[in-house]
């Protein structure tokens, strides 16, 4: 069974954009694959984190998972924190990264833009993400469209260090959705949907209560016509909102635009919330189920057991191979 691993940081709110981006597809992925699932702590400290917001954050993030259709039997579902050998292999990998290859990183530009001081693992941040995919020699990374600069950096340090080596790590396939693969600011098409946007009505929370769900798509910003049709450069905020529809509907665009054909943005932003909704509404009612629960940290326990029982095995070999005195 061919491997399937990736995570999300626990640095804020998880957004719509991260579920139709995702997490929605960890949980089809599972039926066929074998699964690693993980809440990505250590690189959610790469900006400063509040202690308490980051405990809160992590154990959301981690029942979010769940909620979404994850199943912590069949998957396993983990804290990166809780596998140290991601630290360690990421330190291995970030002596074989090259500084011009970090400083090419977009997100890494972005993040550090304007700051006065900027941590060092803001940096090596994208060496730590190889190390998370290569240490279980993953086949498929699903991920949104923004980490696909990373996923080519982890393929270039698996050849570097086969080639450097010998044949050690599986070089992964990113797996990146043709429609959702990055969901836009409902304030500015411009920007993907994120949590870290200070303005809350620019993203939908995945825990957004229904009623405001509503108001922030009914202030949407749109433009000055009234064609519901998706033409991304010409019409950037209305064919953000019928992808956001597509996805949530399982329908195509195309579906989308004809249904709405001749009929203004009224009653589609109208129905479009409805259909976020439907689909929020069931993952938020299993969230506080799980969280009500006390499950979930031996659910963690658990997966944390199966990922580092396949990571220790890679790590050994990694290090046999460099030269470091194994025993
Ligand atoms: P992050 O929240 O940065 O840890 O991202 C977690 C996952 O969600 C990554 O696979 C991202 O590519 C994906 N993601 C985040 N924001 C969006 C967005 N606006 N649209 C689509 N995918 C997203
Ligand atoms: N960098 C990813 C993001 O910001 C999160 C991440 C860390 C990740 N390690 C990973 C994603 C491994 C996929 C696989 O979204």
């Amino acid at each position: 069974m061919k491997r399937v691993l990736s995570g999300i940081q626990p640095s804020g709110q998880l957004t719509l954009g991260n579920y139709i981006g995702a997490l929605r597809n960890f949980g089809k992925l599972q039926h066929t694959h074998e699964c690693f699932f993980m809440v990505v702590d250590l690189h959610a400290v790469t900006v400063p984190q509040e202690p308490a917001a980051l405990k809160e954050q992590s154990e959301a993030v981690a029942a979010l998972f769940i909620a979404s259709g994850i199943d912590p039997a069949k998957s396993n579902v983990f804290m990166q924190s809780h596998v140290t050998a991601h630290a360690e292999l990421g330190w291995l990998l970030t002596t074989l990264t090259y500084m011009g290859e970090l400083e090419r990183m977009t997100q890494f530009k972005d993040k550090s833009s304007g700051k006065e001081s900027v941590g060092a693992g803001l940096f090596t941040y994208p060496s730590l993400m190889a190390a998370d995919i290569l240490l279980y020699n993953a086949d498929l990374v699903p991920v949104g469209d923004d980490q696909k600069q990373h996923l080519e950096l982890t393929r270039d340090l698996a050849h570097r260090f086969n080639t450097r080596y010998g044949q050690t790590f599986t070089i992964p396939e990113p797996y990146i959705p043709q429609v959702g693969a990055r969901i836009m600011s409902l304030d500015d098409a411009s920007k993907k949907m994120s949590k870290s946007n200070p303005n809350a009505g620019s993203y939908i929370a995945m825990l957004d209560e229904p009623d405001v769900i509503r108001k922030k798509i009914s202030r949407a910003v749109t433009d000055s016509g009234r064609e519901v049709k998706f033409d991304p450069q010409g019409k950037p905020e209305v064919s953000n909102l019928i992808s956001i529809y597509a996805q949530c509907a399982d329908m195509t665009v195309q579906e989308v635009e004809a249904m709405y054909e001749g009929q203004g943005y009224g009653p589609f932003k109208k129905d479009l919330a409805e259909r976020v909704v439907a689909v929020l509404e069931p993952i938020q009612q299993r969230y506080r189920d799980i969280r009500g629960s006390g499950e979930l940290h031996s659910f963690l326990r658990q997966g944390a057991e199966r990922a580092a029982a396949a990571a220790q095995p890679v790590l050994r070999q990694v290090k046999e191979k460099m030269g470091f005195l194994v025993f």
